[in-house]
């Protein structure tokens, strides 16, 4: 097997090649002054299960192209099979037509993944369960709430004191999942309402008994405003701690400021997407999900 990284996280990709015992490929991304991208790879793949390490986070357009690139370079070279590991996966939220003359943006981008030769995709966490039915190549979906229970139980954050928050009505599966995880851990979960012109979020009601310490989790922090927006209701409702746990850290805009000086005590994400050293934040914590990836490319 040979395994490919493109530009969007070589940390990640380092840390899984080096928990499976191998080393990544070589593969040459040149930029031209225009901004275009040659991308080769190099090395006889002829035969070869080949894997590209490409998370479609932002810049979100640049890395899809790599990945394309990366899985035509391979096909074309002849090797047998690509697999795309897309801890990360761009435009999923956009996966239907919300107001009429939308495109489904999602559609389009698996379509060119598929065209472009990607014989079987491995992503994380997705935003809902209908993401994958998408594909018409094989999907495996991986998740870190095994990881966030591990930290949880680690940490001796019991049910007695304990409670599990999604900050929105969309994440209640995610949440019942790692209750059930965690001796059926106690949830609640938040209305939150978004003005789509601004993105601004409110976070309106909740539903179920707020305890002591909550423990937010969902699949993704953006802009922020969902995470940070759940917190004060939950402060103003009894928490006396809220700790905001997600897979993917997009981290946009104003988000590392946003959460540090919000009633969050502690952001916990995953590597699923690199945080470049300016997004870095005293209330971050970073969990790898290096080994779940290793474990499944062994499979
Ligand atoms: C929404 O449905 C997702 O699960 C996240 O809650 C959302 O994408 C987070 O976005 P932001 O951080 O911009 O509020």
């Amino acid at each position: 097997m040979k395994i490919y990284a493109g530009s969007a996280n070589l940390s990640l990709a380092e840390a899984v090649t080096d928990a499976m015992g191998e080393t990544l490929s070589e593969r040459e991304i040149f930029v031209f002054p225009d901004g275009e991208r040659r991308v080769r790879v190099v090395g006889p793949v002829v035969d070869e299960e080949t894997v590209i390490i490409q998370p479609t986070s932002p810049p979100v357009d640049r890395h899809y192209l790599e990945l394309l690139f990366l899985a035509d370079g391979l096909k074309r070279s002849g090797a047998r099979s690509v697999t795309a590991v897309v801890p990360y996966l761009g435009y999923q939220r956009q996966d239907h037509v919300f107001r009429d003359g939308e495109a489904v943006s999602l559609d389009v981008v698996v379509r060119a993944m598929e065209s472009a030769g990607i014989d079987r995709f491995i992503v994380f966490d997705l935003h809902s369960v209908k993401i994958a039915e998408v594909f018409q190549r094989p999907v495996r979906e991986l998740s870190a709430l095994a990881e966030f229970a591990k930290l949880i139980k680690d940490r001796g954050w019991d049910n007695d004191e304990a409670v599990l928050v999604s900050p929105d009505m969309g994440g209640i599966r995610r949440i019942k999942e790692l209750s059930e995880m965690l001796d059926n851990m106690p949830y609640v979960t938040v209305v939150k309402d978004r003005d789509l012109s601004t993105g601004n979020v409110e976070a309106v009601s909740f539903d179920g008994e707020i305890k002591k310490r909550a423990i937010m989790v969902d699949d993704m922090i953006s802009s922020g405003k969902t995470m940070v927006e759940a917190a004060r209701l939950l402060r103003q409702n009894g928490a006396e701690e809220v700790i905001a746990m997600a897979t993917h850290a997009i981290f946009s805009k104003e988000a590392p400021e946003l959460l540090e000086n919000s009633l969050i005590s502690q952001v916990i994400v995953t590597d699923t997407v690199y945080v470049p050293k300016e997004k870095l934040f005293q209330k971050l914590g970073i969990v790898s999900v290096s080994g779940v990836i290793a474990k499944a490319l062994k499979v």
